[in-house]
């Protein structure tokens, strides 16, 4: 059994038949059913036509709409459809509208209009759930629920009263006392010193930086509400419908919101994923944030989300390419998603949205859109046996949220170029292009499984993650600017790297922050040199601590750059190329040599060849085997065609 009832991969899209004459659905479901569609997201944004007045429900399309499915084959993501409160909600209760850091009430005309600590919403939201599951809890289409929608996309923060309250009482339960948070945020800096939770706001425009800390528990605060709104919602399913799984689609590698803990409140992870098609390396990004997906939950995943084509919302909307749809969602299926889906199945008239692409596009069954769609639902069903399958990786990269809302908070930092979406990229870049698996963990993770472990940067770091750390019995790398500050952004004691001190064994004196563009020069101990960029810092290392490169002229002329002690790496810098580190600790952990622009995948029993670039490629195959896509024998070379791809059943593996 794969993430739902259904089997084999899933394939489909956001289903908007609230957009359509009903004349239009009959030719929708069949059109579903020659594409091999089995899924499709339906109600999303459909509250106001569920509900258009307090409390009198119009089910009955949603009735037929769903029988048409059923029919058809085709199975329900069944949206709670609380992403836009109808227009009758917002003018009985004004202040369910978010409110801006500036104090401006957002008005009714858009999604996502609804503050994220408002009772009023969350009662009627859970209201409509319980309504949804009721009527639906045992229809045969329901395969899976969809609560909101993209959380924190439009809407992630709010400032009004209600949000205020709830702030403080979120601060409550952390600290206990008013003398607690003082101590926490620092107060007695900048003359902040309260004397009341009540005299507590949130961070709004303020005349000056606001206060790190306090700034850092808005970020947990705003993650955490928005959780318990998903929540609310989620156990007013599994009230009525404990046995069917429910989902929200996460927008990939989000600042705003933990999706660590996000992960452990749903049931599956789904994810939406709209790499630039302009951008020649956008699917080396989407293949980290795709690794997430799988890591958070150690599991198979769904790609809710993504274009068939082109989307609306850059200044440039550039088309995906022939090929690239198909390439794009089997990368997807490489990196462990169980199904590919897409916003959405028919592109609008209307609205926002009328230029993003679609799967069946405005010009109908005649365009290379619709061919492309039915290609892809063949291929999907060609690789049905993959579904299920795990990933093994010997690389672990760690990040979390804490760290990476400390590490870039506003006016504050020794330089605002530490950015850790970079960071993790510059590490994920090369191993990516070695063909080598990585997961992602958080800090305070087991790591005993793990051949390397890589932190990129952990500049939040408490005492028991720096233990989670001492216990990696691999390779550990840790890099620039980690184990400066404990849980409420303080420093520790004696500076960076605080808790990692010992295990590090170096001590760092100094932040040396490079300016854009300036280079820092070093020489490795073998010899070779290198250079820093963006970052460094005065280094010094303990007695028995080995320096494995050092700053060569300017200011740092002499001082270590890389040190190592037993098998921890510490990075003083960030070095332009991190090759020669790399080579080093991933000494015996099996890599896959293709050529640049090719993707290797192993996922279970299978290898995925996903060739990105637009040459044809010659892969020396690791493993004989059978390719699904083509259904022939492959051993030694396999040539792939521009933007082709193969996937490789690996002989004699079971
Ligand atoms: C000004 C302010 C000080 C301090 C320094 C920091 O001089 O008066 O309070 O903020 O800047 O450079
Ligand atoms: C997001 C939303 C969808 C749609 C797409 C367009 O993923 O969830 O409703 O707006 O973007 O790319």
């Amino acid at each position: 059994m794969g993430l739902t009832r259904v089997p084999g991969l899933l394939y489909g899209g956001d289903y908007n038949p609230e957009q359509w004459p009903e004349e239009v659905w009959a030719e929708d479901v069949r059109l579903m059913a020659e594409a091999g569609v089995t899924m499709v997201t339906v109600a999303v944004f459909a509250w106001s036509r569920l509900e258009p007045e307090p409390g009198a429900y119009d089910f009955g399309w949603l009735d037929r709409v769903l029988g048409l499915l059923h029919e058809h084959g085709i199975a329900a993501d069944l949206a709670t459809a609380t992403a836009t409160p109808p227009p009758w909600l917002v003018r009985r209760h004004p202040e369910v509208m978010p409110v801006d850091a500036a104090g401006t009430r957002l008005e009714f005309g858009s999604r996502q209009g609804y503050c994220p600590s408002s009772p009023v919403f969350r009662e009627h939201a859970v209201r409509l759930a319980t309504a949804m599951a009721t009527r639906y809890g045992d229809h045969p289409a329901l395969a899976l629920w969809h609560v909101g929608n993209e959380y924190a996309d439009h809407t992630l923060e709010c400032f009004c009263p209600e949000s205020a309250r709830h702030f403080r009482a979120w601060l409550q339960a952390r600290y206990g006392t008013v003398g607690g948070l003082n101590a926490a945020w620092g107060t007695s800096c900048w003359g902040q010193h309260y004397t009341g939770f009540d005299q507590v706001e949130p961070p709004r425009r303020a005349p000056g930086p606001v206060n790190p800390a306090q700034l850092l528990d808005w970020r947990r605060f705003c993650s955490d509400a928005l959780l318990e709104l998903f929540t609310a919602e989620r156990d007013a399913l599994r009230a009525v419908t404990p046995d069917v799984p429910v989902t929200t689609n996460f927008m990939s590698i989000l600042h705003g919101l933990d999706y660590w803990a996000w992960a452990e409140a749903e049931d599956l992870v789904s994810d939406d994923a709209y790499p630039d098609p302009a951008d020649p390396s956008s699917h080396m990004a989407v293949a980290l944030s795709y690794d997430l997906m799988r890591s958070l939950k150690r599991r198979p995943w769904l790609l809710m989300e993504s274009a068939p084509s082109a989307v609306s919302w850059r200044e440039v909307n550039a088309p995906k390419p022939p090929g690239v749809m198909r390439l794009h969602s089997l990368q997807a299926v490489a990196h462990g998603a169980d199904g590919v889906m897409f916003f959405q199945w028919r592109q609008a008239r209307y609205g926002p949205e009328k230029f993003h692409s679609a799967l069946v596009p405005h010009g109908g069954t005649a365009t290379r859109g619709w061919r492309d769609t039915l290609r892809l639902g063949a291929d999907l069903r060609r690789l049905a046996e993959v579904a299920g399958g795990h990933t093994s990786a010997d690389v672990a990269l760690v990040f979390g949220w804490d760290s990476w809302w400390g590490l870039e908070a506003p006016e504050s930092m020794p330089s605002d170029r530490l950015r850790l979406k970079d960071l993790l990229l510059s590490w994920y870049a090369p191993l990516h292009a070695r063909g080598i698996a990585v997961d992602l963990a958080p800090p305070g993770a087991d790591l005993s499984g793990y051949r390397v472990v890589i932190v990129p940067n952990l500049y939040l770091c408490t005492a028991e993650q720096a233990e989670a750390l001492a216990a990696v019995t691999g390779e550990l790398v840790v890099g620039p600017f980690s184990g400066v500050v404990d849980e409420a952004d303080q420093v520790h004691d004696g500076g960076a790297p605080g808790p990692l001190r010992d295990l590090l064994g170096v001590a760092v004196e100094e932040f040396w922050p490079l300016p854009d563009g300036l280079t820092q020069p070093l020489r490795h101990a073998g010899g070779g040199a290198g250079a820093a960029r963006t970052w460094a810092e005065w280094l010094r290392p303990d007695q028995g601590t080995a320096v494995l490169a050092r700053f060569e002229g300017g200011d740092l002329d002499g001082l270590p750059a890389i040190t190592r002690k037993g098998n921890a790496t510490y990075l003083g810098c960030l070095p332009a190329d991190l090759t020669p580190v790399l080579d080093r600790v991933l000494a015996g952990v099996p890599a896959i040599a293709v050529p640049a622009g090719v993707e290797a995948v192993r996922r279970g029993r299978h290898l995925f060849l996903l060739n990105h670039t637009t040459d044809e490629q010659r892969i020396t195959l690791p493993y004989p085997g059978r390719d699904l896509l083509t259904d022939t024998d492959l051993r030694g070379d396999a040539v792939l065609a521009p933007r082709d791809a193969v996937v490789l059943r690996i002989e004699g593996d079971t």
